[in-house]
């Protein structure tokens, strides 16, 4: 069966195949990539300017356009926010000289300030979350991802607390970790399993283990993914591709050791074909969290087939898509096998962990492989620098051989499997289909609305994309209105479905989404953009190409002027940039 990719997607988008051949094409798709390549059909539509959607398509507002209406809305909105969760705003003055927490400013937008705090739970079952208000919600947080059997599942709660019981002695082995480890291998296909404390502490190990193993320095990763907080990895691509660092406190001696390329671009595996020699790793998250829409398989096949000639590790980060997906996370729907890979999240069972797993080859290094009793073998590789207190901590072992096993368990039943089957009963096909209904129908309303929103999807992963801006208070107000319409999200951006959600909570979900967007229809928070007309390269910032439709009962004075000097600065513009 052919496997969807982005070049495929784009030939019949571009119309640079006949229509029959497309047709070929689509009919050879199974029936989840039919779906994604219609959504991303659609989503291209509205990316596209200028084509019918395009055209009608309206444009979130931003804090900046605020008129008195929206202002007195936000403040209407504030005032039965604050009383909806009234205990949880009171905790934020009390508590937060002391509790430090980065994601506090995260998405901070001025003018909804005083409704921008995080909820106090309470607890957390199945697919709610109820908060110390009294309120329920339906959770889509998935818990970064963490989350992928509901809150609480009774085989988890059952697993740790027996595991609590018999004491949580750190050195030592135990019956659980022979067993969990077996079927981590078992369940992803990959020789060796290493237990790390954190996905970030397993990203710095598999980076470790591609140096040693090449003995050299650059790792290639690739823009718009994230591998977790180490300075070893956190480094970002600059205007002219060269790497930087990060952020404060992070020493752009440790971004000089990165290579950071553009992701399922051709010319990147042109780059690391001519500097094969320096690279000891390629460091790649298949589909990357915050770019959920692209999923560049050829990309991928051809890197692989790349790293296998010049003997260069391939790492796919699979701390989300991990166990999310398939088994073996991304790895399991496109095919390819990487020489190492880390995993996290879903493993530890709703605890902290990291895992590394990989061929023996490299897996070796952080043992020195096996040797047995009977003869004078002794270990053979050299050893990386590895420890951690906690990597192997009992309750975390335990929630993780509980988690393994369900997964073990509810793929047993698994009939003409390709992880997006209608007719299996499995785990990740009744998962999988679940949330691409779902968001199939959310996707339809944002296109009959108009609206300039789609949902990207992997597996039961998915993230609300507002198609040309960023953040801005329109979304913000969606989330905050999902919440007071029952749904629970992570500013972060990723959403997820779990076994736990059912079909009227997924009902339900649909409705919130709806609800909210069209509460901020009615209050005018999306507009009509005219069509700017389009300039090339120009080199200085664009002045904000958009002219709102006039609220009703207000004379557009200066609408005209305003819009003759945008011709004048754009007849500029297009000189300087000639
Ligand atoms: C792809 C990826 N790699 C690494 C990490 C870091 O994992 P952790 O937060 O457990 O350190 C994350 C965390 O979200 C991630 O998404």
């Amino acid at each position: 069966m052919q496997t969807l990719d982005n070049e495929i997607a784009e030939k019949i988008l571009s119309k640079k195949i006949e229509k029959a051949e497309a047709m070929r094409i689509f009919d050879g798709l199974s029936e989840s990539d039919k779906l994604e390549l219609i959504s991303k059909i659609k989503s291209k539509l509205m990316d596209t300017s200028g084509g019918a959607t395009s055209s009608k398509r309206l444009k979130p507002l931003d804090q900046r356009d605020l008129e008195d209406s929206h202002r007195s809305f936000i403040e209407k909105l504030t005032e039965s926010y604050e009383k909806f969760v009234y205990k949880s705003k009171q905790n934020i003055p009390k508590n937060h000289y002391h509790f430090v927490d980065q994601r506090r400013n995260f998405h901070l937008i001025k003018e909804l300030k005083q409704m921008h705090f995080q909820v106090t739970y309470e607890k957390a079952d199945g697919a709610y979350i109820h908060d110390i208000d009294g309120n329920k919600y339906i959770d889509i947080s998935g818990d970064m991802g963490v989350n992928i059997f509901g809150h609480k599942p009774t085989f988890m709660v059952d697993a740790v607390k027996a595991a609590l019981d018999r004491g949580i002695p750190l050195t030592g082995y135990s019956e659980t970790i022979h067993n969990v480890t077996k079927l981590i291998s078992e369940l992803t296909g990959h020789d060796r399993v290493l237990f790390t404390q954190s996905g970030t502490e397993a990203v710095v190990v598999a980076t470790r283990m591609a140096r040693a193993a090449t003995n050299r320095k650059k790792i290639v990763l690739f823009d718009g993914a994230y591998h977790g907080l180490s300075d070893v990895v956190m480094v970002m691509r600059g205007m002219q591709g060269e790497s930087l660092a990060a952020g404060p406190g992070m020493l752009q001696e440790f971004a000089d050791q990165i290579i950071v390329l553009k992701y399922g671009d051709k010319e990147s595996l042109d780059i690391i074909e001519a500097q094969a020699d320096e690279i000891a790793g390629v460091l790649v998250e298949p589909v990357q969290s915050r770019h959920i829409y692209n999923k560049p398989v050829k990309f991928l096949n051809e890197l692989r087939n790349l790293t296998i000639e010049k003997d260069i590790p391939l790492i796919f980060d699979e701390m989300i898509t991990g166990f999310r997906v398939t088994p073996k996370g991304a790895q399991g729907v496109f095919n390819i096998t990487p020489d190492i890979s880390t995993y996290g999240k879903i493993p530890g069972g709703g605890l902290p962990t990291g895992l590394v797993a990989g061929s023996k080859k490299y897996m070796d290094l952080i043992d020195g492989g096996t040797w047995e009793f009977e003869d004078d073998s002794m270990p053979k590789s050299k050893r990386v620098g590895m420890g951690g207190t906690h990597s192997q901590n009992p309750l975390k072992i335990a929630a993780s051989y509980a988690t393994m096993s369900e997964i073990k368990r509810r793929m047993e039943v698994s009939k003409n499997c390709n992880y997006f089957s209608n007719d299996c009963e499995c785990l990740y096909c009744k998962l999988n289909i679940k949330t691409m209904r779902m968001v199939e129908e959310l996707n339809q309303f944002f296109i009959e609305n108009n609206l300039p929103i789609t949902i990207d999807i992997f597996g039961s992963l998915f993230r609300f994309r507002f198609v040309d801006s960023y953040w801005g208070i329109t979304e913000a107000l969606m989330f905050l209105l999902m919440r007071m319409n029952g749904v629970e999200t992570n500013i972060q951006g990723n959403c997820f479905l779990t076994t736990a959600h059912n079909q009227e909570d997924i009902r339900n979900i649909i409705d919130a989404v709806k609800k909210s967007l069209k509460t901020l229809i009615k209050e005018n928070f999306f507009y009509e953009a005219k069509i700017e007309p389009q300039i090339e390269s120009v080199p200085v910032a664009m002045p904000k190409p958009v002219v709102k439709t006039a609220p009703k009962n207000e004379v557009n004075i200066g609408n005209s002027q305003l819009q003759q000097l945008k011709d004048l600065l754009l007849r500029d513009l297009k000189k300087i940039s000639q």
